[in-house]
């Protein structure tokens, strides 16, 4: 039987700034105590992007108001924590840093330890919060802003990389695509929602990167660009039928390399997807019929979760805490976090 932890989350690696309380009982069953989150989106809509700068400002700002918040509502549980769990990363640098300093900050004034935490290792969890433990070992698809892979998670912590991008990743692709349309960033949720207003399209993409080894975005970049400048939308039908077809293609390019890969993972009997593109129904929907087809789980995270959040950090931090106890025992060497901007998976030790 393992032990039972509350872990304060803090995430700050990119444009949300987030807080978080999450249990993990004994039994692995974890359980979301309370959230509070900020989004910067419509700070950085002007703007067409994420501009670094004043993300890092903004994450200064919200992250002491947060937590007062958080605290105010759940003292005893802020009180009582194991430790804090702060994205070490990938992500902006200085976003990392706002968010490595205040929690080494609250670190010293509460007396907990810190544990540093991988950011896609926190989205490969998020489909377990508010649910037990996950069953080893299984394929994760990782799909977001910044990051597209796919993981063989053969143990907590032993994650081996079967393919990712080499350019965009596939939020960027939804993303550059919605902007091309003329929808505000991020897009990507936008574009979708115009897609399933249609139930077909005239319009035919490419099928790309069928026999590279890694993800490739570029290509079809490239030919979304050619197909709006061919065919210039004129009315909100005319747009939904792009976004179809640009939101079919995406998704394509991504079924078709985990369905690739499950014939070299044969003892594999789960799937997951995860990550802010995660709640793109249409790959959902894939998903589900693929996992259907060769008789395996399918976890998704609730759609709250599919975006960066806080929760996903405490809760991959607490799992940590089973693993080792150890790590609660120096708290002076666990403030001396580095941030990590450039942080692969596999590369956790
Ligand atoms: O995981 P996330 O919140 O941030 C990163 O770590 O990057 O992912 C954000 C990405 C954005 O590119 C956004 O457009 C995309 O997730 N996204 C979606 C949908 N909801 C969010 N893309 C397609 N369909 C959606 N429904
Ligand atoms: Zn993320």
């Amino acid at each position: 039987m393992k032990d039972a932890y509350t872990v304060l989350g803090i995430e700050t690696s990119c444009d949300e700034t987030a807080l978080a309380l999450v249990r993990v009982h004994q039994d692995g069953n974890s359980e979301v105590i309370g959230e509070k989150l900020s989004s910067q989106i419509a700070l950085h809509q002007a703007y067409g992007g994420v501009v670094p700068e004043l993300a890092s400002r903004q994450h200064i700002e919200a992250l002491p108001i947060l937590f007062q918040q958080l605290q105010a509502r759940f003292p005893d549980d802020v009180n009582q924590c194991s430790c804090i769990g702060v994205t070490q990363g990938p992500g902006l640098k200085g976003c990392l840093l706002m968010g490595i300093n205040f929690a080494k900050g609250l670190s010293l004034s509460l007396g907990k330890p810190l544990i540093g935490v991988n950011h896609i290792e926190g989205h490969l969890y998020s489909a377990f919060l508010n649910k037990p433990l996950p069953r080893f070992p299984f394929l994760a698809l990782i799909v977001s802003g910044g990051h597209t892979e796919l993981v063989y998670v053969e143990q907590f912590g032993a994650y081996q990389i079967i393919a990712r991008t080499i350019d965009d990743a596939a939020g960027e692709a939804f993303d550059k695509s919605a902007h091309l349309l003329g929808f505000p960033y991020p897009g990507g949720r936008a574009l979708s929602d115009a897609a399933a207003s249609v139930e077909s399209s005239p319009h035919q993409l490419p099928k790309v990167m069928r026999e590279a080894d890694g993800f490739s975005f570029s290509g079809l970049k490239t030919a979304i660009h050619l197909l709006i400048k061919k065919c210039p939308p004129k009315t909100p039908q005319d747009t939904a039928a792009l976004c179809y077809t640009i939101e079919h293609a995406i998704v394509d390019a991504l079924i078709y390399k985990v369905k690739k890969s499950l014939s070299s993972y044969p003892g594999c009997r789960a799937l997951s997807v995860v990550g802010g593109v995660s709640a793109n129904r249409l790959l959902r929907t894939r998903m589900e019929a693929l996992a259907r087809e060769h008789a395996m789980e399918l976890h998704m995270p609730e759609p709250q979760f599919a975006t960066d959040n806080a929760s996903m950090i405490a809760l991959a931090a607490a799992y940590r805490l089973q693993q080792s106890r150890a790590l609660l025992e120096n708290q002076q060497e666990s403030r001396g976090l580095p941030v990590l901007p450039r942080y692969p998976i596999e590369t956790i030790s």
